[in-house]
């Protein structure tokens, strides 16, 4: 990348995830020489934590000092800000590199650097950050999507690696979908958990003692999935054959209106699947695969004559 024997690394944003990626490459003995923020106090709280390392509100002086610069602002600001960064004509040969760090935005809002003869990429750690430093622990196993090529994946491979963590790599075109569909780990989680807490509330509980009960089934659930897969994790009426149950459940929530039952529907949809991947599924697995598909029908047919009345 440069006559230096690691990347020079830079930091444009000094937010949640910059702190946490900032503070870990230098204590993996990366340099990290330079942080611009929008406001000049956010960038110099996080740059007076790491050695040798200058903080500005120019990202210009990011690109002039680093090899490789990440672009750690909000998604909105990626495009715009790729456009004010001049990578001078040695850009290639020096191996100056720019790098967001969002799973939906797409590598291609980059451009501009790219067109300059810098090489651009996608870095994106599957990992909530909250700011603090438990982070820099935390981020250990998890996982960093990677969407780059040549040596500038080597690099952003060794990255990750030097953060514990585990590199996948990603195909161009495919951020959006990838993350959509990583919510169903994160946020989703918490929506099914909210349906629980919502449906026992009926019953009396307490947000709280609710949470208190499931907390530790959901941790239980994951340690399960880890150990044996998903099909081979699955409980309930649906990887036991309990055509009555499910039936009678569709039926109690399709009663309670709303999108109780369509949600519980299209999950229990998800269910059969899995358990049918199973080595020996349930004998009634057809049957519970029908109850699930005819609410579902009900519940489509009420939404759509719901929605003709309005
Ligand atoms: N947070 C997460 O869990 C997470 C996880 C994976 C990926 N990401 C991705 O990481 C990127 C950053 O997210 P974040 O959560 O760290 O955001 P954040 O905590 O809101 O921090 C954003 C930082 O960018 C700075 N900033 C905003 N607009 C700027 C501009 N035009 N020029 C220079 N600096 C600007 C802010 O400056 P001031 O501090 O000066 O206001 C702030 O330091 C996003 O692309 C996000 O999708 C985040």
């Amino acid at each position: 990348m440069s006559q230096f024997p690691l990347p020079r690394l830079g930091f444009i944003g000094a937010g949640r995830l910059a702190r946490c990626l900032a503070l870990s490459f230098s204590r993996a003995g990366y340099p990290v020489t330079a942080v611009a923020s929008r406001s000049a106090t956010s960038a110099a709280r996080l740059a007076s934590q790491i050695e040798h390392c200058t903080a500005s509100d120019d990202p210009q002086q990011v690109v002039d000092a680093g090899d490789i610069v990440f672009l750690a602002v909000p998604d909105d600001s990626i495009g715009t800000s790729a456009h004010t960064l001049r990578f001078g004509p040695d850009a290639a040969r020096s191996g100056k590199a720019l790098v967001h760090c969002s799973g939906a935005s797409p590598v291609a809002l980059l451009a501009p650097a790219r067109d300059q003869g810098a090489a651009i990429g996608g870095f994106h750690p599957l990992y909530l950050f909250s700011g603090d430093l438990a982070d820099l622990e935390r981020i250990a196993g998890c996982s960093v999507t990677i969407e780059a090529n040549g040596a500038l994946k080597d690099t952003l491979t060794a990255l990750a690696i030097a953060l514990r963590c585990h590199p996948l790599s990603i195909p161009p075109g495919g951020r959006m979908l990838y993350h959509a569909a990583a919510h169903y780990a994160a946020s989703f989680v918490l929506c099914s958990l909210a349906e629980c807490v919502a449906l026992w509330r009926t019953l009396g509980f307490a947000e709280d003692d609710a949470l208190r009960a499931l907390l530790p089934m959901l941790a239980g659930t994951i340690e399960t999935a880890r150990d044996k897969g998903l099909s081979n994790a699955l409980a309930g009426p649906v990887s036991r054959g309990d055509t009555g149950v499910v039936a009678k459940q569709l039926a109690l929530l399709e009663d309670l209106g709303g999108d109780h039952a369509a949600l519980y529907g299209l999950l229990s949809r998800r269910a059969v699947g899995l358990a049918e991947r199973r080595a020996s599924p349930p004998a009634a697995i057809e049957a519970i695969a029908a109850a699930v598909e005819e609410s579902l029908n009900r519940s489509l047919n009420r939404a759509a004559a719901g929605a003709s009345v309005k």
